[in-house]
């Protein structure tokens, strides 16, 4: 594992992408967004590793993972845990790992509970409202890091 890797985190619920709420997500698989992450990244010489869980506790595991084995970049979508963890933010502020936010949506444009992100306190950048090209927009900016 190297500084070349790009870990691609998912939380709640996007396991769902495709069928969930199409008119917010869109119709996009989450195997369909992680099979163009890792082509694009081949093109960019970056091992992009993509997983997804539901569980808060696994997700600060996963970073603190990425910690030790000197993952470079880490692109996060935390689904409803942006706006609710603060132990994703200290995993984040812990491990020091340079995060990117990411969001299909906009969260700011949506409702009041959505505009706080506990994750946005510590990422060094955030990319969304682009559907899945939020991802993908989130792996160039990674790439420049
Ligand atoms: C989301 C936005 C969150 O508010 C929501 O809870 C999600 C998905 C997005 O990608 O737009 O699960 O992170």
């Amino acid at each position: 594992m190297t500084q070349r890797t790009v870990l691609v985190l998912n939380g709640p619920n996007l396991n769902l992408l495709g069928t969930r709420q199409p008119e917010i997500y869109g119709h996009d698989t989450l195997a369909d967004i992680e099979a163009r992450l890792v082509a694009r990244g081949a093109e960019l010489g970056l091992s992009v590793e993509c997983r997804q869980s539901n569980h808060e506790g696994v997700l600060v595991d996963w970073l603190h993972d990425a910690k030790l084995r000197g993952v470079g970049v880490v692109l996060l979508n935390a689904g409803a845990y942006t706006h609710t963890s603060i132990a994703l933010l200290d995993a984040i502020l812990s491990t020091q790992l340079k995060v990117i936010e990411v969001h299909l949506s906009d969260p700011e444009k949506r409702e009041p509970f959505r505009h706080l992100s506990y994750v946005g306190m510590a990422a060094v950048d955030c990319v969304k409202g682009l559907g899945p090209d939020s991802y993908m927009v989130a792996l160039e900016r990674a790439a420049q890091l």
